[in-house]
């Protein structure tokens, strides 16, 4: 199921991202895609706002990987966020755990995902975003598991 949303405002994104994370569940891999500056960290956000994640903004792997303790009906979620910018090469992911911290069945999201096709099977959700002028972005939301 694809979905198609236009945002005014980081605010705005920050909302479809809640909204987006009401429909995930643990186990499932998101790949948020688009290019620097559209929002996907802004629509991560909204991700750790719906479940109620902890700050947890520095770690060791900070920006590359980061893990927020958040709920999901009163039960405690663990939601790992990659961030893949600054990966270089598929040595380095694996260096990382990403393969095992992916299949592990947390529920996982990877900024630029698209940066190592290798992975683009594994990934349940795809969320891309691009510019449609000023503050507006376009946000395509996809489903892949039913
Ligand atoms: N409609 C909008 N949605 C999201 N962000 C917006 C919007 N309008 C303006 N912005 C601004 O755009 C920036 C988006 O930054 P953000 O770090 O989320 O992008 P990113 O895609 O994660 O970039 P990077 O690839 O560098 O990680 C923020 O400064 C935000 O305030
Ligand atoms: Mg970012």
């Amino acid at each position: 199921m694809t979905e198609e949303f236009f945002s005014s405002s980081a605010e705005e994104t920050r909302r479809y991202g809640r909204q987006f994370a009401s429909g995930l569940h643990p186990g499932e891999i998101v790949s948020l895609t688009g290019q620097l500056g559209t929002g996907k960290t802004v629509f991560m956000r909204g991700i750790t706002e719906f479940f109620n994640c902890d700050d947890q903004l520095s770690s060791p792997t900070f920006p590359i990987f980061n893990i927020y303790q958040g709920f999901l009906g009163g039960k405690p979620v663990s939601l790992h966020h990659f961030d893949l910018y600054r990966i270089q090469s598929l040595q380095e992911l694996d260096a990382i755990g990403f393969d095992e911290y992916l299949t592990s069945g947390y529920l996982s999201v990877v900024e630029w995902g698209d940066r190592f096709p290798e992975y683009a099977s594994l990934y349940t959700a795809a969320v891309f975003l691009e510019y449609a002028g000023d503050d507006r972005r376009r946000i395509v939301m996809n489903h892949i598991t039913p």
